[in-house]
């Protein structure tokens, strides 16, 4: 009797929640490949939660390779409209992203918050915009810092965060660097996205993705590398020594290139050991991953993937947002140098991983987002 009195209280105040739920309209901007990932796990949270989501593309990557391949393998439904920013200077590119936003919001208004992801161009603009409108902001991977201002990304993370309404922290690093600029009273640990898309997709990768239909090498035979960062690509210092040690390596080296780094190649000589791909997308990346020897890589997202796979990680970068990953040698960052770099390949890791980016309640990221974004909104 007492259990069917609490299950219909709680089917009462789930509809009650819903009900109200379902008046709340937010507007998320995405633009780049690691923004489509994060929506590919939160917009259904979003939707289980009765939130109405209406989803705007900045256009910042536009090749289907870095673009559709992303929103057909995670589900995503068509954005509502594709601002088609394209590429150019960061001021450029932020601009135009902040002038079709604004008009877009202009036409359609009455959301009652804005959902940004991460540390993008995109992120900034809609950053920048939801704060002139006087609209609610929140931004969905606050609080991270490599303490490098030469990053654009870092730029626009310190940019977006002071502006945000609500700051959900992946991490409780995340969530001491909020406190420490003064924004703990805005921020609130959900967890990290990531994991939820690499739990959730993980397993469809290895029956869409399989590696025999990606790569003829058998797992655990080859490293994988990425790299694509300005400082990186547009270095050529840098890119030769990244090459250098790439073709030093006693594996099979397999490169998906952006094509940032693929304009620079005619400058460069690939070592014969290095077989570029085209960029692909998401699931085949989780498969290369789990089978990799070991991965080498620029990317935030990618050091933390390698992780949660158990694969040892070189970054090619001096410094890190995760650094959590660094804790007994399974995230070693070495930037471009050659020889710090082959050092790193040669030594393993030496203890366990501690859990990262676990939701606090033990579910996962995106629900906490939902729940964040409804209690902010009824506030
Ligand atoms: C952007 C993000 C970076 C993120 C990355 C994910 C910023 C400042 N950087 O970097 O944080 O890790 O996305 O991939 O927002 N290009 C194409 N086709 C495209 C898009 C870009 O050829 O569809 C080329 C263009 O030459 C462009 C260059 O790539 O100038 C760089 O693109 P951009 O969007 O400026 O930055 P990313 O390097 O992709």
């Amino acid at each position: 009797m007492l259990i069917w009195i609490k299950a219909a209280r709680y089917i009462r105040l789930s509809r009650r929640d819903s009900l109200a739920n379902s008046l709340m309209r937010i507007c998320t901007v995405v633009g780049a490949r690691p923004q489509f990932i994060k929506a590919g796990a939160v917009s259904p949270a979003l939707k289980a939660a009765g939130i109405q989501e209406t989803v705007v593309h900045a256009g910042q990557h536009y090749d289907d390779g870095l673009s559709a391949i992303f929103f057909e393998e995670l589900g995503l439904a068509a954005p509502a409209r594709n601002l088609l920013a394209g590429s150019g200077s960061h001021a450029e590119q932020t601009g135009r992203i902040m002038r079709r936003l604004e008009a877009y919001l202009d036409d359609i208004p009455s959301f009652d918050a804005i959902l940004v992801y991460g540390d993008t161009n995109s992120t900034l603009a809609g950053a920048l915009v939801a704060a002139k409108a006087n609209i609610p902001l929140a931004h969905v991977e606050a609080g991270l810092r490599s303490w490098d201002r030469s990053m654009p990304e870092e730029v626009n993370r310190i940019v977006t965060d002071c502006l945000s309404t609500l700051l959900l922290a992946p991490t409780q690093t995340a969530v001491h660097n909020l406190e420490a600029a003064g924004l703990g009273h805005a921020t609130e640990l959900v967890g990290d996205v990531m994991l939820d898309a690499v739990r959730h997709f993980a397993p469809r990768a290895e029956a869409r993705a399989p590696l025999n239909q990606i790569t003829a090498h058998a797992s655990g035979t080859y490293a994988l590398a990425t790299v694509h960062r300005a400082a990186n690509t547009d270095t050529p210092s840098r890119l030769d020594g990244i090459f250098g040690a790439l073709g030093q390596l006693p594996w099979p080296v397999l490169l998906p290139l952006h094509p940032r780094t693929r304009a620079r190649l005619t400058s460069i000589a690939v070592p014969t050991n290095v077989e570029v791909m085209d960029p692909i997308g998401y699931l085949s990346m989780l498969t290369l991953q789990k089978h990799a020897r070991t991965i080498l890589t620029d990317s935030g997202g990618i050091q933390k993937e390698a992780y949660w796979h158990g694969i040892p990680c070189i970054t090619l970068r001096e410094n890190t947002e995760w650094t959590e990953t660094l804790e007994h040698g399974w995230n070693h960052c070495v930037g471009a140098d050659p020889a710090s770099i082959l050092h790193a390949t040669q030594t393993p890791p030496t203890g366990p991983r501690r859990p990262l980016g676990a939701a606090p309640d033990g579910g996962s990221a995106s629900a906490a987002i939902a729940r964040a974004l409804i209690r902010n909104h009824r506030r």
